[in-house]
């Protein structure tokens, strides 16, 4: 059987042997001749195949499969494993800059807890359950004295305490770094967290996201960027300032009205629990999702803690795959980019 690959998906396969060695020793990776002799930069950051079948690999929090969340080297790893995008969540320091956390307490994904000078920053707040520091009472100089860790206790951590904390703005330069070296597009993906709670803070999410975009030309129409929240109102307010696609996370499917989502958002970010019956069947989520013009990607696909009854990683992708899902976040990129390969390979 001949295997038809476009020059894309050689790039992307080329991508996932080159990730083998940094997986094996479980080693932050670097930049290598092999990266700059791929193929030129395009013109400029639009994605190919951004709204066609081919289902997005969305590198969740960079490679937390085997590094510390949201660090420059488990980007870079999940890149090299073939990522379309990767994703940062997004909070505030308290002097206003915008740095790559999933929460602004830091206690689980950072050394905090080590920094005798920051004890007396332990503090509660509303909404959030016990004693923690929190992002929006430190200085980004403070918060780059800190290391990132894994969250998960069952994970590597042999990269704990190593790396630092990143900007936003780090993160776009990473990307932009990656797609002059692979030679391929690679997009971003921000979360805006606790937006509302930012913003009775006194912080603007929209100007601050949108004017990092800016500063690089990403704001422009066709830029390979999503932007997605878990609370509407931003991305209500987000559709009269930019064209950028956004995206409406939902954790439940109650009261979820598509039409009403596709007013203001291009696509929906479900749990994968919203989209499939135990039996199996659709449970008429992406029907209904597509039926409005909606994209879907959900989440969060992590092949060490897979659903029972997924024999394995590629059997799940392969299932959401095959239930009509547009992209997919995922802690394990590898897999997933292994994954649509031998989809490729099998339809030839
Ligand atoms: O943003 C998609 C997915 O990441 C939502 O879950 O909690 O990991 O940000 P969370
Ligand atoms: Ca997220």
């Amino acid at each position: 059987m001949t295997i038809k690959m476009t020059r894309r998906r050689i790039l992307a396969a080329s991508s996932v042997l080159a990730a083998g060695g940094a997986l094996a020793a479980c080693q932050p990776t670097t930049t290598t001749d092999t990266d700059a002799k791929a193929a030129p930069l395009k013109k400029d950051n639009a994605m190919s195949d951004n709204n066609t079948a081919q289902p997005l690999v969305i590198a969740h929090r960079g490679a937390p499969g085997y590094l510390p969340e949201h660090t420059a080297p488990g980007y870079d790893l999940a890149i090299r494993m073939g990522a379309d995008y990767i994703e940062p969540d997004l909070v505030f320091t308290k002097d206003g800059h915008l740095i790559v956390r999933h929460d602004h307490y830091l206690s689980t994904t950072t050394n905090v807890a080590d920094h005798a000078e920051f004890a007396d920053r332990k503090t509660v707040k509303d909404g959030h359950e016990g004693e923690d520091w929190f992002s929006e009472d430190f200085t980004l100089a403070e918060i780059k004295t800190l290391r990132a860790k894994q969250a998960f206790a069952s994970r590597n951590h042999a990269a704990d305490g190593k790396f630092e904390i990143l900007t936003f703005a780090e993160v776009i330069e990473l990307a932009q770094r990656r797609i002059s070296l692979q030679g391929r597009q690679i997009g971003i993906y921000p979360e805006t967290k606790l937006p509302s709670y930012f913003a009775s803070l006194g912080y603007d999410f929209e100007s601050a996201v949108l004017s990092e975009l800016s500063r690089v030309g990403w704001d422009a129409p066709g830029s390979s960027v999503f932007i997605q929240s878990f609370e509407d109102g931003i991305l209500r307010s987000l559709r009269n300032k930019t064209e950028l696609p956004l995206i409406m996370l939902l954790e439940k499917a109650d009261g979820v009205d598509m039409k009403d989502i596709a007013t203001y958002a291009n696509g929906v970010g479900p749990s994968k629990a919203l989209l499939a019956n135990k039996d199996g069947s659709s449970t008429g989520f992406i029907e209904a999702a597509h039926a409005s013009g909606l994209k879907v990607h959900p989440w969060t696909f992590r092949s060490d803690m897979l659903p029972e009854v997924f024999a394995n990683a590629q059997a799940e992708f392969d299932f959401f795959f095959d239930l009509g899902v547009d992209g997919i976040f995922t802690d394990f990129a590898n897999d997933a980019r292994a994954a649509l390969l031998a989809r490729a390979a099998r339809s030839g």
